[in-house]
């Protein structure tokens, strides 16, 4: 594929989020995403040709949000394989590329769990929120990746710390950062071929405490990334010990499983139900089913693994009971739109006579989204932090 140019800035394409959400004016994109655009345009204009990859060579993309590097690269007529731990990435990208009018773009979309291979070209890297996940991903990386590769991270200065410096210097080489510009930074990093870096100590595996409820002493397993990956979330354990017991539920959903220790604990306390878990995150889907596989031998127990954007996609009226504890933020922005989309897809979702249960912070306020939206709700435990919430679906739709 010919490149045709230095790829457009952000403010130039259209980009949203996905899902577009008419109550957020979050843009897709930030001053992180601009200055590494800017910079590949720089390096078009200095060598009198594209700062782009040679056509032949792929540009890897990693950590993209809402998928605004790839999009611009893209209309740039790059190839690029863009990966993602995020199913919402994914899902915007595809919006986003279509949206700016391209119709056959050299796009393979891979995700964490996929194999990789090929020389690329290029590595971007947005520095992800997870420190564990960017290492993952360098060490996985490190095979394919040569002395001739452009290597460029980016990210807001508040995102870039010793640490994560070091975690290009110690898995890929030398390693430079730039000036900040609007509160941005680039890193700049080549490889050393003489680095020997360890493999990958992911997945992590941890005996749950003897509080943890029904759980207590199981094996949970957590690839990098995946939320509160090395020990049991307070807010988690507060839940585990309110899960409710119903012997009646047929179809039970731990909805953001992460490594899914919450589905594992429902499928222990209603023996004959069938369990899915669900996350965006596909890190933490594979998660949630080795920590389900490490108590439950596979095949021997009903369980489905999803990853998807909360509920979407589930069948009205199929589900019995939704246990949640959702999250507050979406790519860092601090958001309850993520949250609010998980009650109303519960609502949808359960049965007449059915359940959510919302494990959260007192102040996050579900208490009177869950009301508004379902006419009722109980606290069913509480304690100076966090609250346990249930509603229950009355009628049909
Ligand atoms: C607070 S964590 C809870 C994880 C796990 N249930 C626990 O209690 O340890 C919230 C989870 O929701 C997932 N998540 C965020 N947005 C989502 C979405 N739109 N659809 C499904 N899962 C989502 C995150 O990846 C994360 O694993």
């Amino acid at each position: 594929m010919a490149l045709t140019g230095a790829p457009p800035l952000p403010g130039e394409l259209e980009l949203t989020r996905f899902p577009e959400d008419p109550r957020e004016r979050l843009r897709a994109w930030d001053a992180s995403d601009e200055y590494l655009l800017r910079h590949l345009e720089g390096l078009s204009g200095s060598s009198g040709s594209s700062g782009l990859p040679a056509p032949s060579g792929r540009t890897v993309v990693f950590g993209d949000r809402w998928g605004a590097l790839t999009t611009s690269l893209l209309a740039a007529g790059a190839a690029v394989t863009q990966i993602s731990d995020s199913f919402l990435t994914q899902q915007a990208t595809l919006l986003n590329v279509s949206r700016n009018g391209m119709t056959d773009p050299d796009l393979e979309l891979l995700s964490t769990v996929d194999d990789f291979s090929g020389r690329p070209a290029s590595l971007l890297v947005r520095v992800p929120k997870s420190l564990a996940l960017l290492e993952d991903r360098l060490r996985r990386l490190r095979p394919f990746l040569g002395t001739g590769t452009r290597i460029v991270g980016t990210g807001m200065v508040t995102e870039i710390h010793t640490s994560t410096l070091q975690a290009f210097e110690r898995i890929l080489g030398p390693t430079r950062t730039s000036l900040a510009v609007r509160k941005a930074r680039l890193i700049f990093c080549e490889i050393d071929p003489a680095l020997a870096p360890a493999p990958s100590p992911w997945p992590l595996a941890y005996r749950l405490p003897e509080d943890a409820g029904l759980v207590a002493g199981r094996t949970v397993v957590n690839h990098a990334g995946t939320f509160s990956a090395d020990h049991l979330d307070i807010g988690t354990r507060f839940f585990l010990q309110h899960l409710p017991r119903r012997s009646d539920a047929a179809h039970i959903v731990d909805l953001g499983c992460g490594n899914g220790v919450v589905g594992l604990a429902a499928a222990l306390g209603s023996p004959e139900a069938s369990v899915t878990f669900v996350d965006e995150s596909y890190q933490a889907v594979a998660s949630a089913r080795a920590t389900f596989e490490a108590t439950f031998a596979a095949g021997t127990r009903d369980a489905a693994f999803r990853v998807g954007d909360g509920l979407a996609g589930f069948e009205r009226e199929s589900v019995d009971l939704v246990l949640n504890n959702p999250p507050f933020h979406a790519h860092q922005a601090t958001t309850d739109a993520v949250a609010w989309r998980m009650f109303t897809g519960s609502r949808a979702a359960l049965r007449p006579g059915g359940e959510l249960w919302v494990v959260g912070n007192r102040h996050l306020g579900y208490h009177a989204k869950l009301k508004r939206l379902f006419g009722n709700c109980d606290v069913v435990a509480g304690n100076p932090k966090f609250v346990v919430l249930r509603a229950r679906r009355r009628s049909r739709l």
